[in-house]
């Protein structure tokens, strides 16, 4: 029954017709190069299960190439420490090329994983967009390194269905959720680069111009969110 009573965050972008992502291009990326370094980290290393709570059991899981600390399992952002590289990025010659080549400051890096049949709530993260044009922030990028059209990552009404080797935006300011209806692990490098004018040059002319849209209806988008996981009509 609760799940035939319609979620405002999808309902009301849809209506607007919002985007809430877009390919950065102009950055040169090769896939197999990123593949390979993953798969040699992935011959010592294991995930470790991602710190943030909208999912339940495991499932959803982090490596970091850059952390708070250097420590590549250590995931949050710990204001106590300073952004590192961990001993990890020194065996990425390729990634850390490819970060030099992304403007912006690099904040954390990480190989996050999702497993079959995992899922993760819809849940929103208030600092992680570029609509605010604070240079203090971060954009929080996606690049799919292993993927599949089974694995659903929706922000709000929209199924992003990104490919493996391109540069995604996403703005996760917005609710969303993520569920692998495939037998394969997701894997994304997900990148968090300090907003400048360089890295804002590189987005669609019409993405910037959507963001008084966005912020006009953000709110109603979180606070729904927020309502119907205490009513219970949503899990987390
Ligand atoms: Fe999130």
């Amino acid at each position: 029954m609760k799940n035939f009573i319609p979620r405002p965050w999808i309902l009301i972008p849809k209506i607007f017709g919002v985007n809430l992502h877009c390919e950065i291009k102009g950055i040169e990326i090769e896939l197999n190069k990123i593949k390979d370094e993953y798969l040699n980290i992935l011959k010592n290393e294991n995930f470790k299960d991602h710190s943030g709570g909208a999912f339940l059991g495991g499932g959803w899981g982090a490596i970091g190439l850059k952390t708070y600390g250097g420590d590549p399992y250590i995931d949050y952002v710990d204001d106590k420490s300073k952004i590192a590289p961990t001993r990890l990025l020194g065996q990425c010659k390729y990634i850390n090329d490819l970060l030099n080549r992304i403007p912006g400051e690099k904040d954390r890096v990480r190989f996050m994983e999702v497993k079959p049949s995992t899922k993760v709530f819809w849940h929103y993260d208030n600092n992680e967009t570029i609509d605010d044009l604070d240079y203090n922030k971060n954009a929080r990028l996606h690049l799919p390194v292993i993927t599949s059209d089974e694995v659903k990552l929706f922000l709000c009404h929209q199924d992003t269905k990104w490919t493996e080797g391109k540069l995604y935006y996403g703005d996760f300011s917005f609710p969303h959720s993520i569920i692998n209806n495939s037998k394969i692990n997701r894997i994304h490098l997900i990148i968090d680069t300090k907003i400048n004018d360089d890295l804002l040059n590189l987005f669609p002319k019409e993405f910037l111009q959507g963001i008084y849209i966005r912020k006009k209806i953000k709110k109603i988008c979180q606070r729904s969110c927020n309502l119907f996981r205490k009513l219970k009509l949503i899990d987390g």
